[in-house]
């Protein structure tokens, strides 16, 4: 893999952040470009979440202070607020999708929806508006007895079809698909239906989160089984699969409390973690170094994700990456130190990412 050493490659795109506002956003939001990354797609789970168009523009104007050279593309939280009305004037406010966490499965989504059928008509005007439905794609504990963390995903598959069959011209993402089964319902969907695969899912088994809280996030990672699929498809081509981190930043202190948040801060590793997965995938004899070429690269990375939201190339705009030659910070904080945050795999070398 020394071939990757100094390999250019258009900048990246990332399809599902989790900025925060506050403090946390002034610690993260400036981290994106050292991540290689210069488009996100950023989530709206806010307290209170953005159900509003306005909300919504005076939050990326304060993240586009935090950041100039980022392209920000802004999501509403599907909430009964959300009419067929707002899904227009958010469409002319240039707010690019929507997301629908299900009721109580993570973090600030007791505002989510319990059943889809009262959005039908939001999401029949968002299709007519060419907006996308940014799916959290797990079955909520109350759905029924059976379902757990490790199964949620997979229960969640046959709505994300239905959903599909109903609305046959919306875009739809299954936003950080963790399991084989996912990865195989979105392939067989048609063109309009896609998925993001996170950086730590390419690392993660059920064992690394059982113990740790840096590796903790919703949906949880799966089986050895399921990273492989994961690793494989990252480097498959299929353009219905791009990448998002859904970075998601909680401080030290609630991610060491008695119950800690869900979530793994990626964002200023974001590329190299990915490069890093992948060279694990070499080594683990899952890939072959022969298939992780320039080209995957850019699809996976910058490309597909893109073309599905439909937005102007990347400016040209190029990162190159470096071989490891540090290591992941302890530690990210703000200027008074009160807050901090503890990025994933701390201490353990990474790929360099340079613009
Ligand atoms: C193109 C490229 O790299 O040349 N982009 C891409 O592959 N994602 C076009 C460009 O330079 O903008
Ligand atoms: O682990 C997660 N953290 N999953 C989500 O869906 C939300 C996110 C967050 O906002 O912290
Ligand atoms: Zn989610
Ligand atoms: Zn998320």
């Amino acid at each position: 893999l020394d071939k990757l050493d100094g390999l250019e490659l258009p900048a990246a795109a990332d399809m599902h952040v989790h900025l925060r506002d506050g403090a946390m956003a002034e610690v993260v939001t400036p981290t994106i470009r050292k991540g290689g990354v210069n488009t996100v797609f950023v989530m709206p789970n806010l307290v209170p979440p953005i159900t509003t168009v306005q909300h919504c523009l005076s939050y990326k104007a304060k993240l586009q202070v935090l950041e100039p050279n980022v392209t920000f593309l802004m999501s509403l939280y599907l909430h009964p607020n959300i009419s067929p009305e707002t899904v227009i004037e958010a469409k002319k406010a240039g707010i690019t999708g929507i997301k629908s966490y299900p009721h109580g499965v993570t973090t600030h989504s007791d505002h989510g929806v319990l059943s889809y059928e009262p959005f039908y008509p939001v999401f029949s005007e968002m299709e007519r508006q060419n907006m996308v439905l940014n799916l959290h794609g797990e079955l909520p504990p109350s759905a029924g007895e059976d379902i757990t963390v490790l199964n949620a995903e997979e229960a969640f598959l046959p709505t994300l079809l239905d959903l599909h069959q109903k609305f046959p011209k919306l875009r739809i993402i299954l936003e950080h698909c963790t399991s084989e089964a996912a990865l195989k319902a979105v392939a067989s969907c048609g063109p309009n239906v896609a998925a993001t695969i996170t950086a730590h899912h390419l690392f993660l088994i059920v064992d690394d989160w059982a113990g740790d809280p840096h590796c903790f996030c919703k949906p949880v990672a799966k089986t050895p089984a399921d990273r492989r699929a994961l690793l494989r498809t990252v480097v498959s081509g299929n353009s219905k699969f791009f990448f998002g981190t859904d970075s998601a930043p909680h401080s030290a202190e609630t991610k060491r409390a008695d119950r800690f948040a869900a979530g793994v801060f990626t964002q200023p590793h974001a590329v190299g973690y990915v490069i890093d997965a992948l060279e694990q995938g070499v080594e683990m004899g899952v890939l072959r170094a022969e298939e992780i070429t320039r080209e995957r690269l850019v699809g996976f990375l910058s490309k597909f994700g893109r073309e599905f939201y439909q937005v102007p190339g990347e400016s040209g705009e190029r990162i190159v990456l470096e071989k490891p030659t540090g290591a992941v910070e302890e530690v990210l904080q703000s200027e008074d130190g009160r807050l901090q945050v503890v990025p994933f795999r701390q201490g353990k070398m990474t790929w360099g990412v340079r613009f």
